[in-house]
């Protein structure tokens, strides 16, 4: 699905040491513990490509991966993640604030949301700067496997409807479980048809 090589590129701390931006990416990008790690695992097939940790917090840097010799894939630190110094949470913040509104490459932003918990005022915030910077954003609903059917369904009603304030919400959800496989195989045909 991806012709060529998936593998790490870099690690990023500021603007000035994003790669040359000479090919599409999509980022993943929600709150700490989400799922994002695990989702970029799941995706490429490679157990440890991405670092996940039961510890929020544990990405700290953007980290870059190859998708293939034409796209990249961008993996976020998490926002909305109170327990590191201050000065730590306000440092990766800003950066992920200027990734998502300054990044000329950037052709989708997948949102991920806890479907156990549905959109916080703090995804909204990272919604309103997407809209903002007119950068597309895709909603995925991660750890499915965690909540019954009753559950998904109030969860999924819940976030179409918060979506549909968003202008650059695109409205299809994509509805995934790392740990099941579930949503897994739709979310890389998205991203592999995206040009
Ligand atoms: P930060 O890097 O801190 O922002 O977190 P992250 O969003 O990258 O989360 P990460 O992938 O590290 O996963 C956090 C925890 O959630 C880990 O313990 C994962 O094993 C667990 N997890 C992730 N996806 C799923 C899932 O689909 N189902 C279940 N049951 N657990 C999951
Ligand atoms: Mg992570």
């Amino acid at each position: 699905l991806f012709a060529g090589p998936v593998e790490f590129v870099k690690g990023v701390v500021a603007m000035s040491g994003l790669p040359p931006a000479d090919r599409l990416e999509v980022c993943f990008a929600g709150r700490s513990n989400v799922g994002k790690s695990t989702l970029i695992n799941a995706l490429t097939g490679r157990k440890a490509l991405a670092r996940a940790s039961n510890t929020p917090g544990r990405t700290q840097e953007i980290n870059y991966f190859t998708l293939g010799e034409s796209r990249y894939l961008v993996d976020l630190p998490g926002y909305g993640y109170a327990n590191a110094p201050v000065a730590v949470v306000q440092k990766w913040q800003a950066l992920l604030k200027q990734y998502l509104s300054g990044r000329q490459t950037l052709r989708r932003a997948f949102v991920l949301v806890d479907a156990r918990h549905g959109i916080k005022p703090v995804d909204e915030e990272i919604m309103a700067l997407l809209d903002s910077s007119a950068v597309t954003f895709q909603c995925v609903l991660t750890k499915t496997d965690k909540i019954s059917a009753a559950a998904r369904d109030k969860v999924l009603e819940q976030v179409r409807q918060k979506l549909a304030a968003h202008p650059a919400a695109f409205p299809e959800l994509i509805v995934t479980s790392s740990e099941k496989g579930e949503g897994i195989a739709t979310l890389r045909a998205v991203i592999a048809t995206l040009e």
